[in-house]
Order: structure tokens, then C-alpha cells, then sequence
């Protein structure tokens, strides 16, 4: 066999290894919503597949009708800051507390629970790489 033959077998047989082992690790999230500001803190890793694995969409992609009922619904995708505005007022909940009250909110309820939850220290979601 010539050589640059058994270099593309080589390649070959190496992607076979190679994909399963990317697709196999949970894609992270990096949360940079620019729209907050400029960031001080280091960016937070969300994994989303390990929250949707126990928990509901609706309970973080709410949609509350006039009645404040959270109807939820297929529009699951939609950005959280399509509805919290940065710099929003009047019992309006800008997009920094959003994120904030949803997720360390939750963790702290769960926990609280004595249920498997996450983290709710700084330094936790804002880890230093
Ligand atoms: C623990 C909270 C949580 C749960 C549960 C959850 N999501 Fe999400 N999801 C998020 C957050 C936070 C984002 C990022 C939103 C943003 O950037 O504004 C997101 C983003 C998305 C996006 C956009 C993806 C992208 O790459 O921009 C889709 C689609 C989505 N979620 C669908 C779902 C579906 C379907 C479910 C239920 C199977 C679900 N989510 C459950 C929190 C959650
Ligand atoms: C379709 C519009 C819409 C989307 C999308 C949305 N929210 Fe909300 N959210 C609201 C409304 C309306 C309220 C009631 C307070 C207000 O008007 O700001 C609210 C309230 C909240 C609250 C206060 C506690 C509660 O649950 O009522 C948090 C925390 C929150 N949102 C986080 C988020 C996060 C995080 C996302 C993205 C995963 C998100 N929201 C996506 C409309 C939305
Ligand atoms: C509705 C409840 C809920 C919400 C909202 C939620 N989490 Fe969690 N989170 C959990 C639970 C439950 C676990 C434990 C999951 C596990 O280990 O199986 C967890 C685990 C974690 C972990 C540690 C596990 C890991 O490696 O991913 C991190 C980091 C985390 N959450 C970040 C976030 C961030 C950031 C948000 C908001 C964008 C968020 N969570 C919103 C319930 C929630
Ligand atoms: C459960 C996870 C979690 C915890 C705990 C948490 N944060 Fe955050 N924080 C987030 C998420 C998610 C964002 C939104 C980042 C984005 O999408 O840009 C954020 C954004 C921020 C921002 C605005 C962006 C920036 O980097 O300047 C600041 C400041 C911040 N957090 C400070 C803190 C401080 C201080 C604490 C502790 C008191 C804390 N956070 C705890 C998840 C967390």
C-alpha cells in the first residue's frame, strides 16, 4: 500500500473514534447575553440537556396569560430577553434578575427541599477557568 494510502485509512479509522467521543459530552450553553452589559464576572456554563432531563420546559420558558397562569407553550425557544427587558421597571423583572431569580431561585428551593439541586454560590456558576 503507498503511503498516502495508509495515511487516509488512518484518518478514517480515527473518526470512527473520534465523533462518538464529541457527540457523547453535553453541549454547554455559554451565557452571554451582551445585552446586560459589559461582563464582570467570568461567563456561566448552562447545560441544558441535564436540566431538561428531570425538569419540565415550562418551568423556565414560562408564558403567563392576563390571569398570571404560566400557559407555557411551544414557543419554548423564545430568548429570555424577548420579554425581560435590561433595563426594565414597575415591577418589571430586567433580565439580570431574571436569570438570576430563576436560577439560582430554583436551586435554592430544591435544595431547600433536600432534593438533588444546583448551585447557588457565586463562584459556582461564574467559574474561574
Ligand atoms: C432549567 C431551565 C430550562 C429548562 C427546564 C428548559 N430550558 Fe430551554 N433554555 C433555558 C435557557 C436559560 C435558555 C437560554 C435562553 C436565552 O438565551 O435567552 C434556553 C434555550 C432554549 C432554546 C434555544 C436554544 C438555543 O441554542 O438558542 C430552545 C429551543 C429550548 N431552550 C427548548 C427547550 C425545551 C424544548 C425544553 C424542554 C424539553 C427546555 N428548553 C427546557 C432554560 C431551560
Ligand atoms: C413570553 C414572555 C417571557 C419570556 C420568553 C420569559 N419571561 Fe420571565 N416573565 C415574563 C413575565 C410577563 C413575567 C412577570 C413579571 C414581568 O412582567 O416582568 C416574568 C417573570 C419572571 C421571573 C419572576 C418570577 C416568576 O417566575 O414569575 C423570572 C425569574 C423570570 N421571568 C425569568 C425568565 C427567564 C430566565 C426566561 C428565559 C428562560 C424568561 N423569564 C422568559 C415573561 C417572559
Ligand atoms: C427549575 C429548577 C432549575 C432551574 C431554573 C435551573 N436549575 Fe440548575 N440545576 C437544577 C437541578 C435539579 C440540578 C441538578 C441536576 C443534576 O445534577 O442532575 C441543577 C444543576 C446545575 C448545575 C450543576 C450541574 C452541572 O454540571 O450543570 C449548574 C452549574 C446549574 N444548575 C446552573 C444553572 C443555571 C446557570 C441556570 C439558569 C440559566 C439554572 N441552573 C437553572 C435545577 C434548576
Ligand atoms: C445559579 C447560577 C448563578 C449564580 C449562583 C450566580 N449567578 Fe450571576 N449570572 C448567572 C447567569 C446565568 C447570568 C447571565 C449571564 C449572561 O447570560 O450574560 C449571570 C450574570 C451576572 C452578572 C452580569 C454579567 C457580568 O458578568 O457582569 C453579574 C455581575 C453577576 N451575575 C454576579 C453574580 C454574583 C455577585 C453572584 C453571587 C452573589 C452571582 N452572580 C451568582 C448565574 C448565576
Amino acid at each position: 500500500m503507498k503511503r498516502s494510502h495508509t495515511v487516509v485509512a488512518l484518518a478514517v479509522v480515527g473518526l470512527f473514534f473520534l465523533v462518538p467521543l464529541v457527540w457523547s459530552q453535553d453541549p454547554m450553553m455559554v451565557m452571554e447575553h451582551k445585552e446586560i452589559g459589559p461582563h464582570q464576572r467570568p461567563l456561566v456554563d448552562f447545560n441544558h440537556d441535564k436540566h431538561t432531563a428531570t425538569l419540565e420546559c415550562i418551568r423556565c420558558h414560562h408564558d403567563y396569560d392576563e390571569h398570571g397562569n404560566n400557559r407555557g407553550g411551544d414557543d419554548s425557544a423564545q430568548s429570555c430577553a424577548g420579554c425581560h427587558n435590561p433595563t426594565a421597571r414597575g415591577g418589571k423583572v430586567p433580565l439580570l434578575q431574571a436569570f438570576h431569580g430563576q436560577c439560582k431561585g430554583c436551586h435554592e428551593v430544591m435544595g431547600g427541599q433536600g432534593r438533588k439541586s444546583g448551585p447557588v454560590m457565586c463562584g459556582e456558576c461564574h467559574v474561574r477557568k
